[in-house]
C-alpha cells in the first residue's frame, strides 16, 4: 500500500450502443471519454458488451460479434487507456476453446491486467455463452486491489464477498442492467464489503429475434463503503460520469469499535454456501 495514490478519480462511460456496430459503438465512446478538457481518471469503466449490443438473436450472431482476446476491442481499450492513463475495464464478446464467453478486460497500457468471463450468466445468455469456469478476479493496479464482476453477478453475494476477501479496495461491474433493483442492491453489496463499487451501465431498448424487449436502466453509479452514492447517473441518457475515491477507506471492515465484521465471520457455520 505505500506508493498508492491516495485519491483517485473514477470515470464511467454509460452508453448506449447500436446493435452490431461495434466501430461505430468504440468511436461513439472514444469521444465521450476524449473530447472532454481533461480526460484523464485512474480508472474508466464500460458497460458489460459495450461495443457488441446485448441481445443476441443467434449463435451465429455471438459468432460474428465475438473477437479473440487481442482483437479490435482489446486494441481500443488500450489506446484509452494509453491515453487517460487510467486502467480500463469494459465487457465484450470473447473467442475462447470450446465457445464465446461474456467477458470483461482490464487493460493498462498494452497489458491485460484481468480476464474474466461472466461466471453467472443472465437468462437468455444462457443460450449464447459458455460460463466462465476461472474465479472472480483481483488484480494489483496503480491504485491498489481491483475486483472485477459483471453484471449479474452482483446479485450472488458470494461473488463480491470472494473479492472483498481477496483484497479488492474497489470492484469494476460492467453492467447491462434490467432488472430495477440493481442500483439500490449495490448499495448493500458495498456497504455488506465495504468496498467501493463502480458500476458501468448502459441505457436503451433492444428489441430483436421477436423477443420481448429489453430496457436497460441507466443509472451507472460509484458507491462508497458506507453506502454513500459518490455519483449516479440518470436512467436514459449516454453521460460519461466522474468521482473522487480515497481507495484506503475500504481497508478496515470494522463497524464499531469492537465488531470487525470480516474477522467475526464464522465460515465453520456456514457450509451450505459452500456445499
Ligand atoms: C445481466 O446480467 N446483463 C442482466
Amino acid at each position: 500500500m505505500q506508493d498508492q495514490k491516495k485519491k483517485m478519480t473514477v470515470a464511467i462511460v454509460q452508453n448506449q450502443p447500436e446493435f452490431g456496430y461495434p466501430e461505430k459503438n468504440r468511436d461513439s465512446v472514444a469521444q465521450m471519454v476524449l473530447e472532454r478538457p481533461d480526460p484523464s481518471a485512474d480508472l474508466l469503466v464500460l458497460p458489460e458488451l459495450f461495443a457488441s449490443g446485448y441481445q443476441f438473436d443467434s449463435r451465429a450472431e455471438v459468432e460474428e460479434l465475438a473477437e479473440p482476446e487481442k482483437g479490435p476491442t482489446y486494441r481500443f481499450l488500450s489506446e484509452l487507456s494509453s491515453e487517460t492513463g487510467a486502467v480500463v475495464v469494459a465487457g465484450l464478446p470473447v473467442k475462447r476453446d470450446g465457445g464465446i464467453a461474456n467477458s470483461a478486460l482490464a487493460v493498462y497500457g498494452k497489458t491485460i491486467l484481468a480476464s474474466y468471463d461472466k461466471i453467472h450468466l443472465f437468462d437468455e445468455e444462457r443460450d449464447f455463452f459458455i460460463e466462465g469456469a476461472r474465479p472472480l478476479p483481483v488484480v494489483q493496479t496503480p491504485f491498489g486491489p481491483l475486483g472485477l464482476m459483471i453484471c449479474f453477478d452482483w446479485l450472488f453475494p458470494e461473488a463480491l464477498r470472494s473479492l472483498a476477501l481477496s483484497g479488492a479496495l474497489v470492484v469494476a461491474h460492467p453492467s447491462n442492467w434490467v432488472l430495477p433493483f440493481g442500483p439500490q442492491g449495490m448499495i448493500l453489496r458495498s456497504v455488506e464489503n465495504r468496498v467501493f463499487t463502480v458500476t458501468a451501465n448502459r441505457t436503451g431498448r433492444e428489441e430483436r429475434g421477436g423477443r420481448p424487449p429489453l430496457t436497460f436502466i441507466g443509472q451507472s453509479q460509484i458507491v462508497g463503503p458506507r453506502g454513500d452514492i459518490i455519483a449516479r447517473a440518470p436512467a436514459d441518457t449516454s453521460v460519461l460520469l466522474t468521482g473522487e475515491i480515497e481507495p484506503a477507506e475500504a481497508l478496515s471492515k470494522k463497524v464499531a469499535s469492537r465488531s470487525d465484521f470480516f474477522e467475526q465471520r464464522r465460515p465453520e457455520l456456514y457450509s451450505p454456501l459452500t456445499g
